[in-house]
């Protein structure tokens, strides 16, 4: 297995040759509602990724008061604009806008976020995370899987890749008895943003793989994976413990989101061309 930095930087120089080749320059446009500090972060990460691989990344800052409809408006208007690939509006959104009722107005041919259930795009976690399993020729067919989490853009969607790669698919959610759910599992997929769902958290068996997605705060305020008590101790961030390997962390799966979220543009863009 190579590491998730380095296939990151492997796709990122693919994706720019690709790019260059395309004739004209892609223009992801990212909105934004507010100032929350985390979205200005990831943002500003994926306005570095673009830069990177020659996207033009457009990013609109809204006030936190504008209404539903004026949201939707503005979203829709942009998606007129014959010259952008993609369009992102970034959540989370002030509490008084349905985030499903704006994602509508997102075309589907540039909803790159993949997040609308007619979209020909796969959600970027899930997408990112499988392609770099396969990178790394990662064997899925019959496979016993688990995904704890049922979240519409990682749980679900990832469920429904991975049944169509042949695994055998159990979604656990926070309802489920993981006792069971644990056992004889090949590779297990957590994707819960509460550390505190997984304190009291079984054992995995020695050899099942683990991807550790959902994010939280630990006590010390640090943005960790969901295991990372338990995933830290055992492999301290190597990629190997015993028999299985575990991918974990921010910085881990989310390059490979950022990553799945280019490869998205770049195929909008060739949507665009007609191919
Ligand atoms: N907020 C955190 N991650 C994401 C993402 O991938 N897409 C959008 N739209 N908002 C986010």
């Amino acid at each position: 297995m190579i590491s998730c930095k380095e296939y990151a930087e492997i796709k990122k120089a693919e994706l720019k040759e690709k790019i260059a080749g395309l004739g004209f320059t892609p223009k992801l446009v990212v909105i934004q509602v507010g100032n929350n500090p985390a979205s200005n972060s990831y943002i500003a990460g994926k306005k570095k990724d673009c830069e990177e691989v020659g996207i033009k990344m457009w990013h609109i800052k809204l006030p936190e008061d504008i209404s539903q409809d004026e949201l939707g408006a503005e979203v829709a208007i942009i998606c007129c604009d014959r010259s952008v690939d993609g369009v992102i509006v970034q959540l989370p959104l002030p509490s008084h806008i349905d985030p499903k009722k704006i994602q509508k107005h997102i075309w589907i041919n540039k909803d790159v976020d993949g997040f609308r259930s007619d979209s020909p795009f796969d959600p970027c976690t899930p997408l990112g995370i499988i392609n770099y399993l396969k990178y790394n020729n990662y064997d899925f067919e019959g496979k016993n899987v688990l995904v704890i989490g049922r979240s519409d853009i990682v749980g679900k969607p990832l469920a429904r890749m991975l049944t169509d790669l042949d695994c055998t698919v159990t979604l656990a959610h926070s309802k489920s008895c993981l006792t069971d759910a644990l056992k004889y599992k090949d590779i297990a997929f957590t994707c819960i943003d509460k550390l505190e769902y997984f304190d009291a958290f079984g054992e995995f068996d020695n050899n099942t793989d683990i991807i550790d997605i959902g994010l939280g705060r630990n006590a010390d305020g640090k943005l960790v994976g969901n295991l990372n008590a338990y995933t830290v101790e055992l492999a301290n961030n190597s990629m190997s413990r015993f028999g299985g390997f575990i991918i974990s962390g921010p910085g881990g799966v989310g390059l490979l989101t950022r990553v799945a979220l280019l490869e998205n543009v770049y195929k909008a863009a060739l949507m665009r061309k007609g191919e």
